[in-house]
Parts: structure tokens; sequence; C-alpha cells
């Protein structure tokens, strides 16, 4: 649930990005990380038709939140299942704290499932993607381009990764990107 907090007049909605929100969705990300890295992932994941989710938040005509998820590549015991990517996310920094990252990520994860994704993959602070269900246990067998226990997964289809060997591939725009 979002919680209303100060700062947060006018409506807050959510939704799909739209055209017009793309050079805010770009600022949003290089003022919450500080650089250009993750707004270049967006710009390369939705250039190269790998995103199938790009939500906003907005208050107002103002966005304050953006998370994408797109398409990645988990090859289990030879075969590939369907999975998300859920990267970046980011809260415009007077409005966190309100619930409003939690019910991106929760909208994505619905999306996913709709999309026909059996497991959604993120890297970040195990503290804050623990609540929605991530684990990197899951991937204690699986080869993963980052150190181990830094990626976490959400099985959507319950067993498709844990216990299981194979490869995990991020898209092309997240090792193309510079940091
Ligand atoms: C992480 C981020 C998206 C969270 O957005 P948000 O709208 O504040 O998230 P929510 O309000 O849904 O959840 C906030 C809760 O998570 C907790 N939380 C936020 N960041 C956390 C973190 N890094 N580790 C642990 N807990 C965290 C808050 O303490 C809060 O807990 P509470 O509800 O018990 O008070 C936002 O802080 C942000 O944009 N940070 C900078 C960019 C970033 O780090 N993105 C994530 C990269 S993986």
């Amino acid at each position: 649930m979002v919680r209303p907090r100060a700062g947060m007049d006018g409506t807050l909605s959510f939704g799909p990005e739209r055209p017009e929100d793309i050079p805010a969705i770009r600022a949003l990300h290089q003022a919450a990380f500080g650089g250009d890295y993750e707004a270049d992932v967006i710009d390369g994941l939705r250039a190269g038709g790998f995103a199938f989710a790009s939500l906003v938040a907005r208050i107002g005509a103002e966005i304050v939140g953006h998370v994408m998820f797109s398409d990645m590549s988990v090859v289990v015991d030879g075969h590939k299942v369907p999975a998300a990517a859920l990267a970046p996310l980011a809260v415009a920094e007077g409005f966190r704290g309100a619930g409003i990252g939690g019910r991106l990520v929760q909208m994505g994860l619905e999306a996913a499932r709709v999309h026909g994704a059996h497991a959604v993959l993120v890297l970040g602070d195990p503290a804050y993607y623990r609540e929605f269900g991530f684990d990197a246990a899951v991937l204690a067998h699986l080869r993963s381009p980052y150190p181990p226990g830094k990626l976490m997964a959400l099985e959507l289809v319950t067993g498709v990764l844990a216990g299981r060997g194979g490869t995990i591939s991020y898209p092309p725009p997240f090792t193309r990107a510079q940091r």
C-alpha cells in the first residue's frame, strides 16, 4: 500500500511509460544513481526490444518513480527458462519510504507473470528485495556474471531454478553501457 507523505500533493498514479516520459526517466535514474549507467541501460533495453514492462509512478505530471523489466536468458539443464530482469528501479529522493518502489515492483512482477516469465532476477540490496520473496540461494548452482550472493531470484514457477545448474546471461545493454 502506498502511504501519503509530505510533498505528495497531486494525484499519485502508476502506469506504463509514455514516449514523452523518456527524458524524465533518464533524469530520475541519473539523480538516483549519480551517473549515466542505469539511464543508458534503460535506453539500450528499450531500443533493443528487451524491455517488456517500463512502469512509472507520477504525482500530477511529475515522474517520481520508474522500474524496467526485460527478457533475459537462464539456461538450466540445457533448456531455456523464460526469465525476466528487474532493473533498474528508482524513486525520486523526496518521495522514498512511501511504498512507491514496492508498488512498482509488485506491478512489474504481475506484468512478468502475464508475459510468461517463470523467474525474475534482480541485483540489489538483499534487505530490500527479500521482502518481495527474492532469494540468492535459488541461484546457488547457476553460473552468474555477478559475484556469488549478489544476484537474487524469485521463482514465479516453483522449482524452475532452485538446486539446478546452468548459466545466467543478462541482455547486452547491461554490459555495453559504461559505468
Ligand atoms: C530502493 C528504492 C527504489 C526504494 O524505493 P521506495 O519508494 O523508498 O521503497 P518503498 O517505500 O516501497 O519501500 C521502502 C522500505 O524499504 C526500505 N528500504 C529502502 N531501501 C532499502 C535498502 N537499500 N535496504 C533495505 N531496506 C530498504 C525502507 O526502509 C522502507 O521500509 P519501511 O516500509 O519499513 O519503512 C529507493 O530508495 C531508490 O530509488 N534508491 C536509489 C536507487 C536504488 O538504490 N535503486 C535500487 C537499486 S537495486
